[in-house]
């Protein structure tokens, strides 16, 4: 099987705390997969241990065929990560906080620009752009936040909670984005604790009762 990324056997504690528990899964290239479960059952830190912000206790993590920690910059090309936490400036507009991003993590400035425009008008905030953060919804800020993550035009997508706290409507829309970028060939991993957004979203769920443990 063509794979994308693959956890084998994961463990990973804080302290006394096992946050996730001998969890193995793998995603296809082009499938959107689904973490889905209540608050503290490991969301969150699996998508950490993806990026390599976390290291586990045990257990193997591939993006790619690259390993997280000796491998982190291969790994950090081929990743974005839009957090739980919309971590944006809201004093900034949506181009100042595409350039905060750029000038720490992108190599290639030039390229950017061009890109920037594109990723904006995709996510239907072009005519936006001069805006500052602070006028925007939280639907707005989430698909910003999903252009920054696209702006190094990484293979894998880490979706964090798309739509907590975004009203109906902007629900839909981000859903449809990231539909269309599936289309496009991106890959997903997306954690929730929405079933019908897992239902919407996602073409595999790994649930998570309590906290996230050995999966197909
Ligand atoms: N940095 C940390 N230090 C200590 N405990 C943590 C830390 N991060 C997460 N946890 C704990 O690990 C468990 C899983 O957290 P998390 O991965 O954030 O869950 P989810 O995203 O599914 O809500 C929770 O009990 C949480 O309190
Ligand atoms: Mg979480």
């Amino acid at each position: 099987m063509d794979v994308a990324l693959s956890l084998d056997n994961v463990t990973c504690r804080f302290g006394k705390l096992v946050a996730v528990d001998g969890l193995s899964l793998q995603v296809r290239p082009g499938e959107v997969l689904g973490l889905l479960g209540p608050n503290g059952a490991g969301k969150t830190t699996t998508l950490h241990l993806i990026t390599g912000l976390l290291r586990p206790d045990s257990g193997d993590v591939r993006v790619l065929g690259y390993s997280p920690w000796t491998e982190a910059r291969q790994v950090r090309q081929r990743i974005g990560l839009v957090p739980q936490e919309t971590n944006v400036y809201d004093d900034l507009s949506a181009l100042d906080n595409l350039w905060h991003h750029a000038a720490l993590y992108c190599d290639n400035l030039d390229a950017v620009a061009g890109r920037m425009e594109a990723l904006l008008r995709l996510m239907e905030l072009w005519e936006r752009r001069a805006d500052r953060l602070r006028t925007y919804s939280g639907g707005m800020k989430r698909r910003l936040a999903l252009a920054r993550a696209l702006l190094h035009d990484p293979p894998i997508i880490l979706f964090d909670e798309p739509t907590l706290g975004v009203d109906v409507q902007g629900r839909h829309v981000l859903w449809a984005h990231i539909k269309s970028l599936q289309a496009q060939g991106k890959t997903f991993v997306v954690s929730t604790n929405d079933m019908n957004e897992a239902d919407v979203l996602c073409d595999r769920v790994v649930f998570a009762s309590h906290r996230l443990r050995r999966c197909g």
